[in-house]
């Protein structure tokens, strides 16, 4: 057993401004739980960590992502039977079989994973680049009286770009983390579809603002992946999308860390809106679909 003292030492480089390092000197093979705990703090500071050179087997994955907590299966994926928390995702350029709009990863649930480990296994030709924000800042950097309406806003999230539009979920549009105790915007472009408390048309403004702001490059890292490398992300004050720009076939295998339930700072002072059912569009519909189910 290794203790803080003898832990190797790691190198750690910041990849922007706003989030993101390549760590180096530690293999994810031989992790234990002093490196879990370790790398938890890193994650905590970066929130997307890199680790090249690591070149994982899917059972060596899975042990490393152990370390963070219990594994879920994903429900939009098919899954290995004998691995059923295992992932080994194949896409090939152009064909749209990739997550390429913002977004944190299955925020259509009530409690969306908070954290995923992804290792590229094959690297396409040319593109195929990921990129990550940092929702803490995005929220940091709106006006007081934005931050103010928001905090008293949620949204509903579902599945329809993934053909499931009655997975659905309700969560808070800023969200406190756990861990940290800061405050991050929730809402992206693949899964929000409704401000619960305003009206239809003041929601789709409303969101396309968010929704763009969210992806502002001035959050982002952009990474460029070779072969082998492990990254990990904290699913619950990021977002993260996929340039879908590549040639040839782009093979990616992933764990995720089953979640908790997004909280809001405070209590919301407003009531859903539902008023404007008469003007019947699709999210009005939906919206009143979730809260009545809700109610019974
Ligand atoms: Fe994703």
């Amino acid at each position: 057993m290794s203790t803080a003292e003898n832990l190797p030492a790691l190198e750690v480089r910041r990849l922007s401004g706003s989030l993101g390092a390549e760590v180096r000197g530690l293999s994810l093979s031989k992790a234990v739980p002093e490196d879990a705990d370790r790398l938890r703090e890193l994650l905590a500071e970066h929130l997307v960590l890199f680790f090249p050179e690591q070149n994982l087997t899917p059972d060596e994955h899975i042990a490393f992502g152990r370390l963070f907590g219990t594994l879920e299966s994903h429900p939009n994926l098919s899954t290995d039977a004998e691995r059923p928390e295992f992932f080994e995702l194949h896409a090939t350029g152009g064909a749209g079989a990739i997550a390429d709009e913002w977004h944190s990863d299955l925020t259509c649930q009530t409690q969306p994973s908070v954290m995923a480990i992804l290792q590229m296994r094959k690297c396409p030709e040319v593109g195929g680049d990921t990129m990550w924000t940092n929702q803490y800042k995005a929220y940091e950097e709106l006006s007081p009286p934005m931050k103010a309406f928001c905090e008293g806003l949620s949204a509903l999230h579902d599945a329809h770009a993934h053909d499931k539009p009655e997975t659905m979920a309700i969560h808070p549009v800023v969200r406190v983390h756990p861990v940290t105790g800061k405050r991050s915007l929730f809402v992206n472009e693949h899964f929000t579809r409704r401000i619960v408390e305003l009206s239809h048309d003041e929601s789709e403004a409303l969101l396309g603002f968010l929704t763009r702001w969210a992806g502002n490059p001035r959050f982002a890292v952009r990474y460029r992946w070779t072969e082998g490398t492990v990254a990990m992300w904290d699913n619950r004050c990021t977002q993260h999308c996929v340039l879908n720009d590549f040639e040839g076939e782009r093979v990616i295998q992933r764990v995720t860390v089953m979640g908790d339930e997004p909280r809001a700072a405070a209590e919301l002072p407003w009531e859903p809106y539902v008023k404007s059912l008469s003007a019947a569009s699709r999210h009005d519909r939906q919206l009143k679909r979730f809260l009545d189910g809700r109610a019974g």
